[in-house]
């Protein structure tokens, strides 16, 4: 299915939205685009159409699923109850990028929750998901339409690389948006508890409810609660590293770190922003946004560790950013992408 940018309204009555609805009722697989990424959806009330989202992205069991609704109120038939900070957040940023755990009722297929007593809610807000999600009327379990470990798809390109063969449709919305995933938050409890950051920030959080509290596993100091964050992610198929740090002394270090890789043989590639782009010397050098505006680097992120796959490139070093607003995202993504291999030149470092 193309898409040419038309709304929400004129897509429902779409015969190739109905026909992909029709097959999502009927425990097909098929991918859409959301305002983050391209999801891989199914029903979620049908175990062996869940199952097969496992099978076609090569996901563990362990991982839960985020299950998509048209709204909150068609979510609310699903879950035990929403919490007054769950609907705080839902009134405030859905339709949106922001998925909220919550606890169920046990009627959602098993495999969608992994066995846990919660389930991940999910109010997208792209006019194709949100066509999709009115017309299937049934709620739709989709995490992101890659296979497992892969940099999440941000355009259907990327989802017919990674699953063609593997599903039964997909729609092509063009690029996604927000280029991160949804940020997830535990409503459970007295104070929410973010356990993965994404395409809504903290401080915007805390604007609508006070406090947020951050989940210790993001920060490596405990296993993070969320089962999908402890697994490598996002990873391109060359050897990573990130360096944190500020003008003269990052492209400095940056510069060293390729030129080390290159005296070795390897392919090297430099991941940078629109205010370095001529300041390096690789094989490839890859612009990934601006330092001035954090959401076109979250847009590209993802397309820029694919080209490096694409292009065939073995060492990659890439520039970091100070953990703030959307640049937390970027940062959790990046750092996963490298395992772990960041550098933080720190202030007035070098
Ligand atoms: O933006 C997004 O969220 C995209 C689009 C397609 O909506 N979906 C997505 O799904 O990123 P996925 O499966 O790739 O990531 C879901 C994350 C995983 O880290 C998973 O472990 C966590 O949410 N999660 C799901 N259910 C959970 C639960 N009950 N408790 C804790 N974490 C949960
Ligand atoms: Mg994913």
């Amino acid at each position: 299915i193309y898409f040419d940018g038309r709304t929400e309204a004129s897509l429902r009555d779409d015969p190739m939205i109905q026909e992909a609805a029709t097959m999502l009722r009927t425990g097909k697989l098929v991918a859409f685009p959301t305002e983050t990424v391209y999801g891989l959806g199914a029903n979620a009330a049908d175990e062996t159409a869940v199952q097969s989202i496992f099978t076609a992205k090569g996901r563990p069991a362990d991982n839960p699923l985020i299950v998509h609704f048209a709204d909150e109120a068609a979510a609310i038939g699903w879950i035990l109850e929403m919490p007054e900070n769950g609907h705080r957040l839902a009134s405030a940023f859905w339709p949106g990028p922001l998925t909220l755990i919550v606890e169920h009722l046990g009627t959602l297929a098993p495999a969608v929750t992994a066995g846990l007593p919660t389930v991940g809610v999910r109010v997208p807000a792209h006019p194709i998901a949100q066509a999709l999600l009115s017309q299937a009327r049934v709620p739709v379990a989709a995490p992101s339409a890659n296979r497992s470990g892969k940099p999440s798809p941000t355009q259907a390109e990327h989802v017919w690389k990674d699953l063609n063969g593997r599903i039964h449709g997909l729609i092509d919305g063009g690029h996604s948006g927000v280029g991160v995933e949804s940020t997830v938050v535990d409503v459970t409890g007295p104070v929410p508890l973010l356990l993965r950051p994404g395409g809504v920030t903290l401080e915007q959080m805390r604007q609508v409810v006070g406090s947020v509290a951050v989940d210790p596993g993001l920060q490596g100091v405990a296993i993070p609660r969320s089962p999908g964050v402890k697994y490598r992610h996002y990873a391109p198929q060359g050897e990573m590293w990130v360096v944190i740090g500020n003008g003269e002394a990052l492209v400095k270090k940056m510069q060293s770190m390729a030129d080390d890789g290159r005296a070795r043989g390897y392919t090297v590639g430099i991941l940078t922003t629109e205010e370095h782009r001529n300041r390096y010397r690789a094989d490839y050098v890859l612009t990934c946004g601006s330092r001035s505006n954090p959401a076109s680097v979250a847009r590209y992120l993802f397309d820029t560790l694919r080209r490096f796959d694409e292009l065939g490139v073995e060492w990659i070093i890439a520039e970091g950013f100070e953990e703030e607003g959307l640049f937390d995202s970027v940062m959790n993504r990046l750092s996963k992408a490298a395992e772990g291999q960041v550098i933080d030149l720190g202030e007035g470092d070098i």
